[in-house]
């Protein structure tokens, strides 16, 4: 949701920081512009509506020498994505440029005022109030750094801003509640929404916290406090591989990401399942004795996982539920100091879910991140961070995440239910249909988590989704139901299908079909069944429900389950896998009929319209 870049150093800064705006496009898309300050004084300013192809074709053929500058991509909040609403914005002179990721809540009464004072406006966005501020500062003879500082006072909201001005070297930046992270290159340092911007010129970083202020000047940084402190934050080094954020032979991320997930998988279970049990570093056994429930906040598919995260656990008879973040930030459950809440977030980032953790917070629970990205907001602002160890994502649609969540989660699971004994809820019932029986047996999840990734690359593989992607392309509507597991991974298929392709689909809890949605079901309906080997043959009623009223129906389930094949229309299988753990490789196969089908549409499928990959504002 809006990407900065910044950079300082040797060198000129162009090339870079349009290397930093491509790879920060799935944050927004609606337009991207630089800012350059020209190593004879001025600032340069060139943006363009639209993506990152846009700006470089603006500025193809022209120098802009200078080895200080920042840039933007825009995911509209206030404004229509126009040349005029790009940023940067700048001042009436042109001498402050100024990049933002986040909302100014105050921005209307401070516009007022700046207007009243002379200052004209050239966008509806919220952010052109900084220019003018910092301006104003300026003109009352503070310096840039005392100008910065004097107008960020004046803020309210989310900010991360970055700024330059003319004839002065550096880059000032700052943040509160909007991601910035530093990054630590050799001729030059980088400030970015996120690592994956600067990845190709540096994996040193420095994560920085709410009201930090950096100065880069040079190939030098210097952070201080919001009274000017110098402060002290440990520089890291990131795991991630500047090539695991390029799209490389493939058309998409989407497509690189689902085909990486078995790789991603094992990245996540290594070393984390010894035998008999789940080995969490940050949990050793006892860690979690004194948790009586555990709450689960998230949104979007990382909210499909936290749904699936709280069956597994409730099949382990630990007390579990999963809320929508936005929802729980502003009417949460009660929560005591025995309730885990676990905030479940790919980016670590997502507004509401940061939200739901302050509030988490507040009421003193116990507070745990799950997360793919070491060191942000959300894996700080918890009592303690799980990292799925997934890599960069970088399609906005989620995929391989969502894998590296549930099986994270099934670990984490594990381990709650070990250390608070949580009995079996479901005893032994048996599914019936499908080659599983319904027991929740600690030891089947743990050895079929280690071949997880080996049934993945098999469906990852398998050509079916795509030829029925081509099949049913006509279709008005396309359904997706499941029942336990499978629930969640209708929701989460369904979310997928609707996101990329803009067609209409719908996810149901299966047994729910009968109570309202069966009145939507047509022959132009494509029902898409999910089966994990618990409980199929009740889908499986539903299923003869849908196709009475002629819809064609395509199950995703276990290979074996011949009952589940011959009542179908069509059928997507999957190895043998436990069922508990059945919906994940289920869940790839719905991604890849959401990729073929969007495909087929010519949607854009690494950058959905109206979308973008980090939601930081609520
Ligand atoms: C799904 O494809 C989307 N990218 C979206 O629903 C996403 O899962 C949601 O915005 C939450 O993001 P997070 O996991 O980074 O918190």
């Amino acid at each position: 949701m809006c990407g900065i870049i910044a950079r300082a150093g040797i060198g000129d800064a162009l090339e870079e920081l349009v290397v930093g705006l491509q790879n920060l496009e799935y944050r927004g898309y609606d337009s991207a512009g630089v800012a350059v300050r020209r190593a004879d004084g001025p600032i340069t300013v060139c943006k363009r509506e639209g993506e990152t192809d846009a700006l470089e074709a603006a500025l193809s053929g022209r120098a802009l020498p200078g080895g200080t500058g920042i840039g933007h991509t825009r995911w509209s909040t206030h404004g229509a994505p126009s040349d005029a609403n790009a940023h940067p914005h700048t001042d009436d002179s042109g001498r402050v440029a100024v990049v933002h990721n986040g909302i100014i809540r105050n921005h209307e009464s401070l516009r007022r005022e700046l207007r009243e004072a002379g200052h004209r406006f050239r966008s509806e966005t919220d952010t052109e109030v900084v220019p003018h501020l910092v301006a104003a500062a300026l003109d009352d003879g503070a310096d840039p750094e005392s100008a910065f500082r004097a107008a960020v006072a004046r803020l309210e909201g989310s900010y991360a801003l970055a700024m330059i001005v003319d004839e002065d070297d550096a880059v000032y930046a700052t943040r509160r509640g909007s991601p910035l992270v530093l990054g630590l290159g050799t001729d030059a340092n980088y400030l970015a929404s996120d690592v994956p911007a600067f990845l190709e010129f540096t994996d040193r970083v420095v994560y920085l916290e709410d009201d930090d202020v950096v100065v880069l000047e040079g190939n030098t940084y210097r952070i201080t406090d919001v009274d000017g402190t110098p402060v002290d934050r440990p520089i890291e080094t990131v795991e991630w591989d500047a090539s695991d954020a390029r799209k490389g032979v493939y058309n998409h991320f989407m497509r690189k990401e689902i085909d990486e997930q078995p790789v991603s998988l094992r990245q996540t279970l290594e070393g984390r399942i010894d035998g008999d049990r789940s080995e969490l570093t940050a949990f050793p056994p006892g860690s979690l004795s004194d948790v009586d429930d555990v709450v689960f906040v998230a949104c979007g598919t990382s909210y499909h996982a936290a749904m699936y995260g709280s069956t597994l656990l409730r099949r382990r008879g630990v007390p579990a539920t999963a809320l929508r973040a936005n929802e729980f930030a502003h009417d949460p459950m009660p929560v005591s100091e025995r309730t885990l809440v676990i905030a479940v977030t790919q980016s670590g980032e997502t507004a509401d879910t940061l939200a739901s953790l302050r509030v988490a917070n507040d009421l003193s629970a116990r507070t745990l991140a799950v997360t793919n990205v070491v060191g942000s907001s959300a894996a700080r602002g918890a009592d303690e961070a799980l990292f799925i160890r997934a890599g960069p994502e970088i399609g906005v649609a989620a995929t391989k995440t969502f894998s590296s969540q549930v099986a994270a989660l099934a670990l984490l699971a594990d381990r709650i239910a070990a250390d608070g004994g949580g009995a079996d809820a479901y005893g032994d019932e048996t599914a019936g249909v499908g080659d599983h029986g319904g027991a929740y047996d600690p030891d089947s999840v743990r050895s079929d988590l280690e071949s997880l990734p080996t049934a993945v690359e098999t469906v990852v593989n398998d050509a079916g989704a795509a030829r029925l992607a081509t099949q049913f392309a006509d279709a008005e509507s396309y359904f997706f139901i499941g029942r336990g597991v499978g629930y969640p991974v209708a929701l989460e298929g369904a979310l997928k299908f609707k996101e990329i392709t803009y067609e209409h689909a719908e996810g149901f809890a299966a047994g729910e079909l009968k109570h309202g949605p069966l009145a939507l079901v047509t022959p132009a309906t494509v029902v898409i069944a999910v089966f994990t080997g618990r409980n199929d043959e009740l889908t499986l009623h539903n299923v003869r429900e849908a196709q009475s009223r002629g819809a064609p129906v395509v199950g995703v389930g276990p290979a074996s389950a011949t009952t589940l094949r011959e009542t179908v229309d069509e059928y997507l299988p999957f190895p043998r896998t436990d069922p508990n753990l059945a919906g994940i490789p289920a869940n790839v196969h719905l991604q890849l009929l959401a990729y073929h089908a969007a495909e087929i549409r010519d949607r854009a499928i690494d950058k959905p319209r109206n979308l973008a990959k980090s939601v930081t504002v609520e």
